[in-house]
């Protein structure tokens, strides 16, 4: 396998087995056409970059009709405003240019729209743009890359900040990505994104967080090493909730801004942690094969008893999960979801029916294996009728 960064040789040191597309939620008559490949994952050691061997295109992947809205959760829009806040208060003027990278259904970027800041989003998938589009949220459907960069002539050079949120790690070609923003940025523009956390995700050992559209998992150390690579520089970063875990990335041009002392604590606890060596992720490989012993064996141990066992929520998460841990319909009977796009189609690889939430509530179940583990506040304040019981492979 080949760093996608270095371009230097690695050797992966997980195999997940044969995956199928996470978000890909299928008819049961397009079963026998099922795209599936091999999700191996490696550790870059001189870039720290922990990062997937083989991948879908993102073609495939970012299509007509992806079935993620970032509105789906309250929470994450209450989110998505008060970290819209942090970027007017700390790097906006009034008339400012701010791209949005991944802008998906306009969450984001409507806390932007006042007529005086002149806005875009770069969103691939054509449904979830359109959806923007409709609520005036100016949208280019397209992927964000030099090409299409070149495009925006008044946003060259001239954007004082470009945002993005779990998106950064979906997108393979991170040297055309890097050279993208430094053609928008203005000099004193600020790079602003946040991603899942690679120390959350070796604590938590929530390895649902690998699938084909997270193809890097970042730690502070691989992010200070790539952008030093591109003469930009990490001036701070803002632990997150969201997501189970996740890390907000200030990027300034070199010479413009010092790096935090809080950046430089969190290098430190990095080190210690050994997140920036191979030695972490190898622990991790044995994390997670225990925790899929141990979910095998509660789900076992239900099906025994004979209890009913049902998912809620159809994230793309638990496509690693079902797939790696092999369950299928025959332990878990469905999965509830809010999204009008799954609902009536099966989980990816496994084929379990996504049901609608009415579904669920006809149709108790006497353990639900809680998916949306990131969203289990607002889930189960929402919930609290169901007297069952909710369970995950991440403590809950
Ligand atoms: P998320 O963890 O953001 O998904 P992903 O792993 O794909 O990033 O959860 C989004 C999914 O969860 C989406 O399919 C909608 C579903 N969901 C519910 O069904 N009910 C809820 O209350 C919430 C918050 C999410």
């Amino acid at each position: 396998m080949i760093c996608k960064v270095s371009k230097k040789k690695i050797t992966p040191f997980m195999s997940f087995g044969k995956m199928p597309i996470a978000n890909g939620f299928i008819e049961k008559t397009d079963f026998n056409d099922e795209y599936f490949y091999n999700m191996e994952v490696g550790f870059s050691e001189n870039l720290s970059l922990f990062q997937l061997n083989d991948h879908p295109r993102p073609e495939a992947m970012f299509n007509n009709s992806y079935p993620f809205f970032s509105g789906s959760s309250e929470y994450m829009k209450n989110h998505f405003k008060k970290y819209a806040d942090f970027i007017k208060k700390n790097f906006l003027k009034l008339d400012s240019k701010i791209i949005e990278i991944g802008s998906n259904d306009g969450t984001m970027l409507k806390n932007f729209v006042n007529g005086q800041n002149d806005i875009i989003g770069f969103e691939p998938s054509k449904n979830v743009a359109q959806k923007a589009m409709k609520e005036n949220v100016p949208t280019l459907n397209n992927f964000f890359n030099q090409k299409n960069a070149k495009q925006l002539k008044n946003f060259i050079r001239n954007t004082d900040v470009i945002c993005a949120s779990n998106v950064i790690c979906h997108i393979p070609d991170l040297d055309d990505l890097i050279k993208s923003i430094d053609l928008l940025l203005s000099k004193n523009g600020t790079f602003i994104f946040e991603e899942p956390y690679l120390g959350s995700m070796f604590e938590k050992i929530s390895y649902d967080q690998i699938y084909d559209e997270h193809i890097f998992v970042f730690s502070i150390t691989a992010i200070t090493k790539i952008f030093k690579l591109y003469d930009f520089q990490l001036i701070d970063v803002q632990p997150q909730i969201t997501h189970g875990g996740s890390m907000r990335y200030v990027i300034k041009r070199k010479n413009n801004g010092t790096p935090s002392l809080n950046l430089m604590k969190h290098l430190e606890k990095e080190k210690i942690n050994k997140i920036d060596s191979i030695e972490s992720s190898l622990i991790f490989k044995k994390d997670c094969e225990n925790s899929k012993l141990k979910i095998k064996e509660k789900i076992n141990k239900l099906k025994s008893e004979s209890k009913k066992i049902c998912g809620y929520a159809a994230t793309s998460k638990s496509t690693t999960i079902l797939n790696y841990c092999d369950i299928g319909p025959e332990l878990i009977e469905f999965i509830c979801d809010t999204t009008p796009e799954k609902i009536e189609k099966f989980s990816p690889g496994k084929h379990i029916p996504i049901v609608d939430m009415s579904h669920f509530y006809k149709n108790q179940p006497d353990s639900i294996y809680l998916f949306a583990w990131n969203h289990k506040d607002e889930i189960l304040k929402k919930e609290d009728n169901f007297k069952g019981e909710w369970f995950s492979h991440v403590a809950l």
